[in-house]
């Protein structure tokens, strides 16, 4: 049976019909870990460590809400995508979670900070079981637009991180480094799905912008109030390493971080009525890394 996405499907660059999504169950040790795993360098350390405070919960929350939305998908193939996105996603959460118990052992408490972010993934942005049936299958296709704009973030930090030399250059932990890598190249591998389940629940183009207008501020916020966290937490920093948008700005120029300008850029690309995911970042690259990434490697044997 042909696929169906509905009418604001452009032409594609690479296409993803045959898209088979393998979850690779790594593995990482981080008994070695530093704190500031790039050496020197507190705030791009901790600029990235957002991941690891935002991932765990708002992974889990893609997957509850891609299980909500399972049962409105009336295409095989697209069906078979969302769970091999889920399989994905639920390994990724659980390698971040890992990250964020080893800066505990580290004397850096990050709960606080994920109580908040769980209080929002669980209760704001959770499951609604008194609607009627037809008000839930509209939550579900919101939170299904709200998924497609943050993945589109997380397919351009994907793609920055399989491209950001600067880390190498500045002798960053190479077993997170990987992670980071791993995990952007399963990003850019699956960066597709959730914007092909909106567009097949929802064609409409005031969904898509919607989503991003409510994700987009969202994420830029919990950002810097997650680095903001982390630096005012560092039990080696006490607070002394403020963060601004001056050190943004040198950590890009330096590639130890995405440029802010450049993600901005990116959020406005997503807006652009011809806009599809595949237009963003390369597959073949992404499979290139997952070929040769250590942990991938090792989870293959
Ligand atoms: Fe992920
Ligand atoms: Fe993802």
């Amino acid at each position: 049976m042909p696929r169906t996405r509905g009418p604001v499907r452009p032409t594609a660059p690479e296409v993803h019909h045959d898209l088979v999504l393998e979850p690779r169950d790594v593995a990482f040790d981080w008994t070695e870990l530093p704190l500031h795993w790039i050496p020197d360098e507190p705030f791009a350390t901790h600029t990235i460590n957002v991941l690891h405070l935002l991932l765990p919960e708002g992974e889990r929350w893609f997957i509850r809400v891609f299980k909500e939305a399972l049962p409105l998908i009336t295409d095989d193939g697209l069906r078979e995508e969302v769970l091999g996105f889920i399989g994905q996603e639920s390994i990724h959460a659980e390698a971040h979670q890992e990250v964020l118990d080893h800066l505990l052992a580290q004397g850096l408490d990050p709960r606080p900070y994920v109580r908040q972010i769980a209080w929002l993934f669980q209760r704001i942005l959770g499951e609604k079981p008194h609607l009627n049936a037809r008000q839930r299958r509209e939550t579900v296709i919101e939170r299904v637009a709200f998924v497609a704009a943050i993945e589109h973030f997380t397919a351009f930090l994907g793609n920055w991180a399989l491209n950001s030399p600067g880390l190498d250059r500045a002798h960053a932990d190479p077993t997170m480094v990987d992670l980071l890598r791993w995990h952007g190249a399963e990003e850019v591998e699956h960066r597709s799905v959730a914007f092909d389940l909106m567009v097949h629940l929802d064609p409409g183009y005031p969904r898509r912008i919607r989503g991003m207008l409510v994700s987009g501020p969202l994420l830029v916020h919990l950002w810097i109030r997650g680095v903001r966290y982390l630096l005012a937490h560092d039990p080696s920093l006490r607070g002394r390493v403020r963060p601004s948008w001056r050190q943004a700005q040198d950590a890009a120029r330096r590639g130890l971080l995405p440029d802010p300008v450049q993600s901005i850029r990116s959020g406005l690309r997503y807006l652009k009525p011809g806009y599809h995911p595949t237009q963003e970042g390369s597959s073949a690259q992404a499979l290139s890394y997952l070929a040769t990434s250590p942990a991938a490697r090792a989870a293959a044997r």
